[in-house]
């Protein structure tokens, strides 16, 4: 017999990444090949038709694991009983953006959706935000959400994870296989700072394989601005990556972080490497059922030590930003 499904409540579900990740769920690549699904699913009034079009072609997969689909427009009602949410429904940025300037238009959305979780979700739920800014909805969400475990909210910063781990995979030759413990720190932002002092490629330490300077003046500003980059060659924001990694992000998170290595989620601070409490920052993490601890104890160089502060000061411009909107 299998197992009851899971329920997963998804946010803007008509748009560009949920036609990837809807798909991804409904075939099994998030929480495996036993487990069934019901999909929840939420769009603003105006999105409602496109999203019943993404219903029909979800149908028309006839994915033995999609137990259920429900849409609606109102969380407080899409949300119910929910399990796990990802929250993915915002406004992407255009050409000349910067992800922070989405903070105004975006952030009211995740003070309604944090209230109606408090209200309705599992008393399991975990939940994922992926929309833009990333981490500052988190902690809206959060902070709206009072009876929800701060440690239930996290924040993508899965894509730059695996776009530094493409990177220099390229630039090393090795597959992104032997790629391990590799870290973001900080905002999904341009000041985020990807951290090779602790990665090894084929058990060898990285740094010990590229030019100081590659890291420096290539490597980090590729990995931190590869959104503008793609914003620019298509036109639109990534949207099947942001899918894949939200994936990665949800998978692992239940699924558990491989031993001897770590991913890096945006969690809320307890403090850890001199990160104020309660910012929702980019650490390195272990994961297992739904839980993630910061690893602890390693190393900061003084360059990361810049670096890292440099992210933390922006996130602190936004908590403060969010306080003047009076969104938390
Ligand atoms: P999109 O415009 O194609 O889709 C967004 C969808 O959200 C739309 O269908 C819209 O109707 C819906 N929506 C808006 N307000 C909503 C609300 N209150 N409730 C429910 N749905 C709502 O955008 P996209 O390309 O799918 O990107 C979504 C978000 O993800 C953007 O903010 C984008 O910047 C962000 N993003 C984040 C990452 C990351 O790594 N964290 C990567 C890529 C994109
Ligand atoms: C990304 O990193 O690709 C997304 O956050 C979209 C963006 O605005 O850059």
């Amino acid at each position: 017999m299998s197992p009851a499904p899971v329920n997963v409540a998804v946010t803007g579900a008509a748009g560009q990444i949920c036609y990837s990740l809807l798909f991804r769920i409904s075939q099994g690549d998030l929480f495996g090949p036993d487990q069934p699904v019901r999909l929840q699913l939420l769009e603003i009034p105006q999105a409602l038709g496109a999203l019943d079009g993404v219903v029909m072609e979800l149908m028309d997969c006839a994915f033995p694991l999609l137990a259920d689909v429900q849409t609606g427009d109102d969380p407080e009602k899409v949300f119910d009983g929910a399990n796990l949410a990802l929250l993915v429904g915002a406004r992407p940025r255009t050409k000349g953006m910067e992800r922070g300037d989405l903070l105004e238009a975006n952030g009211a959305i995740f003070t309604a959706q944090g209230a109606a979780l408090n209200k309705v979700a599992a008393d399991d739920i975990r939940v994922v935000i992926t929309g833009n800014p990333a981490n500052t909805n988190a902690l809206i969400a959060q902070q709206n959400a009072p009876d929800i475990p701060a440690d239930r909210f996290s924040a993508l910063t899965r894509l730059d994870h695996n776009r530094a781990k493409s990177l220099l995979s390229k630039q090393t030759g090795a597959p992104v296989t032997d790629i391990k413990r590799m870290t973001i720190w900080g905002n999904h932002s341009a000041t985020q700072y990807p951290d090779l002092s602790h990665t090894t490629v084929a058990g060898k330490p990285a740094l010990d394989l590229v030019d100081h300077s590659w890291v420096e003046e290539e490597y980090i500003p590729r990995v931190a601005k590869r959104g503008a980059e793609i914003l620019a060659a298509r036109g639109t924001s990534s949207a099947a990556s942001a899918a894949g990694a939200t994936v990665d992000h949800a998978r692992d998170l239940f699924r558990g972080t491989p031993e001897g290595d770590w991913t890096s989620m945006a969690v809320v601070s307890d403090g850890s490497y001199g990160v104020p409490e309660g910012l929702v920052s980019s650490f390195p993490v272990t994961t297992s059922n739904g839980d993630w601890s910061i690893v602890e104890d390693l190393d900061v160089s003084a360059f990361s030590r810049s670096r890292i502060d440099a992210s933390v000061a922006e996130l602190e411009s936004e908590r403060t930003a969010v306080k003047e909107l009076r969104l938390i």
